[in-house]
């Protein structure tokens, strides 16, 4: 079993559509090994931080194309991570930049960034990638036409497209532990509700196994070994950091945003065994535990 820390392929180009949670900690990561790392964001003062580190970064918000078609930007681009949520609009880099796509002469790996809600709400039952996508929700809708329209756009292309379903992702930066520690963390209760989660850098681990084992078309759940409600992770890091819980809220009564909500409407536990069995990955965070303790261990 590999635990690498970067792909075995020669240092590339990587073009992140989105310099998001997940895709700038990837750039990080290769970047330190020589690869070159360039993606958009929608605010001037994500340019100047990522630029300072050493991205070249665009301003990119769905309402133009990144750069003239003259300009080839994705020339000598190999790699691409496709993190922006579908919008009202489409599929926005798709929208602007599709033809480029198919025909840029060294692109070779792609990865389109999806989410479980393509599944539709399972009753708390497994889930693998061999279970046919039934949508309940219009995130869900939204998300398998975006998966559906890359696997279309690259068909013919010389490069290689995969779907990454992600689970809740945290990290560093991101997590329940930040949430207790500024009075904002929630125990939403609902009978039954389990969710798995996903720490951002083993997500990158599996970006990187995949480039290397590039599997077009083949879609992969990306999530930890254990689905749990979140009131368990919650009063979890309670303890690590010595803080009292907060009280359960129920379900019903909990003033949810739109999304959290259609979240909570759905329950589902995700295989993972392609993960290891065919990219060859050993999770380094196989659950929250793992993953939390490490976030606190660096703070
Ligand atoms: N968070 C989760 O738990 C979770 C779970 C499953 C799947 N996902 C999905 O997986 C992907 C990666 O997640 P993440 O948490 O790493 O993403 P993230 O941090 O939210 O980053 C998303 C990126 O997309 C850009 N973006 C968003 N809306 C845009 C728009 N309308 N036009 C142009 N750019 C736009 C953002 O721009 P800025 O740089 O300007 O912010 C950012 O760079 C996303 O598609 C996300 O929806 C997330």
């Amino acid at each position: 079993m590999r635990n690498f820390t970067i792909p075995k392929t020669s240092p590339g180009h990587l073009f992140c559509f989105g310099l998001g949670f997940t895709a700038s900690r990837l750039g990080l990561r290769l970047l330190k090994s020589g690869w070159r790392i360039s993606g958009t964001t929608r605010s001037f003062e994500n340019i100047d931080k990522w630029s300072s580190i050493g991205f070249q970064t665009y301003l990119f918000d769905g309402t133009a194309p990144i750069v003239s078609e003259k300009q080839n930007l994705f020339s000598d681009v190999t790699h691409i991570v496709a993190s922006i949520p579908p919008t009202d609009a489409g599929e926005l880099p798709l929208l602007f930049h599709q033809k480029e796509l198919i025909t840029a002469a060294k692109l070779r790996w792609v990865a389109y960034l999806s989410t479980p809600a393509v599944y539709g709400d399972r009753g708390g039952a497994l889930v693998s990638e061999d279970d046919f996508p039934k949508p309940g929700s219009r995130r869900g809708h939204r998300r398998l036409a975006a998966e559906n329209l890359w696997l279309q756009a690259l068909k013919n292309s010389r490069a290689s497209i995969q779907i990454m379903r992600l689970s809740g992702i945290y990290g560093p930066g991101r997590n329940v532990i930040d949430q207790v520690l500024d009075g904002k963390a929630r125990i939403i209760e609902k009978e039954g509700q389990v969710f798995n989660r996903i720490h951002v850098d083993d997500i990158g681990t599996i970006l990187m196994a995949s480039m290397d084992r590039p599997n077009t078309g083949r879609v992969y759940n990306v999530a930890d070994q254990e689905a749990c409600p979140s009131g368990d992770v919650v009063r979890y890091a309670c303890r690590l950091v010595d803080v009292e819980p907060p009280n359960p809220i129920l379900f019903e009564d909990a003033e949810l945003s739109g999304m959290a909500r259609s979240f909570y409407s759905e329950c589902k536990r995700l295989v993972t065994d392609r993960l290891n069995n065919e990219l060859g990955v050993e999770l380094r965070y196989p659950t929250y535990r793992e993953g939390l303790d490490a976030i606190l261990k660096k703070k």
